[in-house]
This record gives C-alpha cells, sequence and structure tokens, in this order.
C-alpha cells in the first residue's frame, strides 16, 4: 500500500525464489499455483501491516501485463474482486511501468526529462522519460535481455538460479581480467548479450582460463560497461536531468557504483529491495495514472506481450 505515490505503507512479498530455484528456473504452471495460495493471505498482511481500513483506499492497481498469463490472471481476478467489492476503481499498470515508479519510492523525486535503463528478466530498454506516464523507446535488446544473460552464464558455471545475485556476489571476489567481446551494432541505442554469453559458454567447454569469480567479474564489468556507457550518451544526446534504472538488474552492485561515477547528472535509483518485483512499485504507478484520470474498466484483461510504449 503506497501513499502520493512516494510512500509505502505497506509491501509483502510472498516469494517463489525457494520454489522455482528446485526447477532452476520459472515453470510457468507452477508460479500460477503459488500465486493462487499467496493472493489473499498477501492482501489481508498488507491492510493489517499500513493499519488500514477499505474507506482509506482510493483505488486498486494490478499489473496486467507484460509477464505469465495464468500469474496475472491471478492478480487481475483478485483485483477486479477486492475493487468491486469495496467499490473502488480499478487502475491496470504495466509491469514495467511499475519498475520504473520503484524510483519513486526511493526519497528522491526524479527531474524529467529523464533516460531510464530498464534491466531485468525479460527486458533491456533505454528510454526517454518527459513526464509521467510519457515515454520513448531509445533503444532495446536485440537477443537476450541483460538478466537473462546474467542467468544463463550463472548456470554454465554452475551458481544456481537466480543468477544475478550470485554473480553479483561471487565478481566482487574477483578480478575483470578477461576481454570479453561487446558488441558493435549500427543503432547506437540497442543492445546485444547473446555473444558475451556464446563466449563464456565456449571458454566453460574446455577447461576453465581463469577462476568463476575472475569470470563473473569479467562478465559483469563488460555488461555494465556497455549498459553505462549508452545510458550516458543518451542523457547526454537528450540533456536529461535525471537518468533512473529500474528492474530487478537494477540491484547489481556494479552497475549503481559505475552510474553514478560515470553520470553527468542527478542518479536516482530504487533502493535494492525494491528493484525485483513487488507490490508497492505497481502502487505507486497506479497512484500517478490514477492522479492524472487513467482508470481501467472491469473488462481488463492481461495481457503477456504489453508494451509499454512504440
Ligand atoms: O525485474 P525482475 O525482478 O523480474 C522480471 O524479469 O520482471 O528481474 C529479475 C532478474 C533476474 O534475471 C535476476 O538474475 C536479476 O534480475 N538480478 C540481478 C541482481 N538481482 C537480480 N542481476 C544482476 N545483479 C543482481 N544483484
Ligand atoms: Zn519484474
Amino acid at each position: 500500500m503506497v501513499e502520493d505515490g512516494t510512500k509505502i505503507l505497506s509491501n509483502v512479498i510472498a516469494s517463489q525464489i525457494s520454489i522455482h530455484t528446485k526447477f532452476g528456473g520459472v515453470v510457468p504452471e507452477v508460479a500460477s499455483r503459488a500465486h493462487l495460495e499467496a493472493v489473499s493471505p498477501v492482501i489481508r498482511q498488507a491492510m493489517s501491516d499500513a493499519g488500514a481500513d477499505w474507506k482509506d483506499i482510493a483505488a486498486v492497481a494490478v499489473s496486467y501485463g507484460p509477464g505469465l498469463a495464468g500469474s496475472l490472471l491471478v492478480g487481475v481476478s483478485a483485483a477486479k474482486a477486492v475493487a468491486f467489492s469495496a467499490g473502488l476503481p480499478l487502475v491496470g499498470i504495466n509491469h514495467m511501468e511499475g519498475h520504473i515508479y520503484a524510483n519513486w519510492l526511493s526519497g528522491e523525486i526524479p527531474d524529467f526529462p529523464l533516460i531510464c535503463l530498464t534491466v531485468s528478466g525479460g527486458h533491456t530498454d533505454l528510454m526517454l522519460m518527459t513526464g509521467h506516464g510519457k515515454y520513448k523507446m531509445l533503444g532495446s535488446t536485440r537477443d537476450d535481455a541483460v538478466g537473462e544473460a546474467f542467468d544463463k552464464v550463472a548456470r554454465l558455471l554452475d551458481l544456481g538460479y537466480p543468477g544475478g545475485p550470485a554473480i553479483d556476489r561471487e565478481a566482487q571476489k574477483g578480478k575483470p581480467i578477461i576481454d570479453l567481446p561487446q558488441a558493435v551494432l549500427s543503432e547506437p541505442y540497442d543492445f546485444s548479450f547473446s555473444g558475451v554469453k556464446t563466449h563464456i559458454y565456449r571458454m566453460c567447454e574446455k577447461d576453465l582460463p581463469a577462476s568463476v569469480p575472475d569470470i563473473c567479474a569479467s562478465f559483469q564489468c563488460s555488461v555494465v560497461d556497455t549498459l553505462v556507457k549508452k545510458t550516458v550518451m543518451a542523457a547526454r544526446q537528450y540533456k536529461a536531468k535525471t537518468i533512473i534504472l529500474s528492474g530487478g538488474v537494477a540491484a547489481n552492485s556494479a552497475l549503481r557504483e559505475t552510474i553514478v561515477n560515470e553520470s553527468p547528472v542527478r542518479v536516482v535509483m530504487p533502493p535494492r529491495g525494491l528493484c525485483t518485483d513487488n507490490a508497492a512499485m505497481v502502487a505507486s504507478a497506479g497512484y500517478f495514472r490514477f492522479k492524472a484520470g487513467n482508470v481501467s474498466s472491469m473488462d481488463l484483461d492481461v495481457m503477456p506481450n504489453l508494451k509499454l510504449c512504440c
């Protein structure tokens, strides 16, 4: 539960990581069943943690895409039930917009125009944001999302799931001693991470040329370097007042440190715990959409491939 889009009153997370770890990744059917079991207790807990009553609530926000259809259906159905029975407006939110609005929960308010780097398990997007809900896509990945590359490299190195935090931890014990390829693309703000991933795959077929911490540090350093260079270049070109980070990979310690060191403008980022999926970020995005007069109908349907902008 969030007040004024910026203050968290409660943020309950029912993590499925221990369930998915057993399978080495997310199995859609397992995920939606786990959502179904968790949704009612989580709503009750969120109300009780905030000490709130239904009459204190202005609107119910819910993520309706992108994502796994089964899990989205559980959330959207529960939100409709709550909104209908409490007589509240329903506000459908793009999950990626939720990640972006985690920045408004950081204690700092980003200034527009801003450059947003979204880095998650399914997305690597560089966007110009000129106001609330106003996005222009500057570039995105042509193949793997950056979080996906972290997860795949971690699997190659037997570091388990989710791979991002494991690589982050290992990299802190190593040095970036291996030169890895960086993609050169015709579109300056597009990304490609399959080359570096394949390079590491080939290395793992033979005797490892370095220790696991050194390989992790080299991979992370190469990826972070690309992400930061392009973000800084966009901030300069579009005269941005702020750079913001969003998505699970925004929790990466090297990315957080390097962007602050290299940025010509103020950097705002969500606290680590709000980078990965959570409800407060969706509530914050919901606040700003609701304030702008955007309310969804009770026909709101899930959109597994929902896009944020053109
Ligand atoms: O945004 P998110 O929680 O889920 C979606 O994809 O929507 O992002 C999850 C991704 C995973 O690929 C995970 O490995 C990565 O974020 N991640 C990290 C770190 N923490 C999570 N990647 C690098 N460093 C981290 N510290
Ligand atoms: Zn997410």
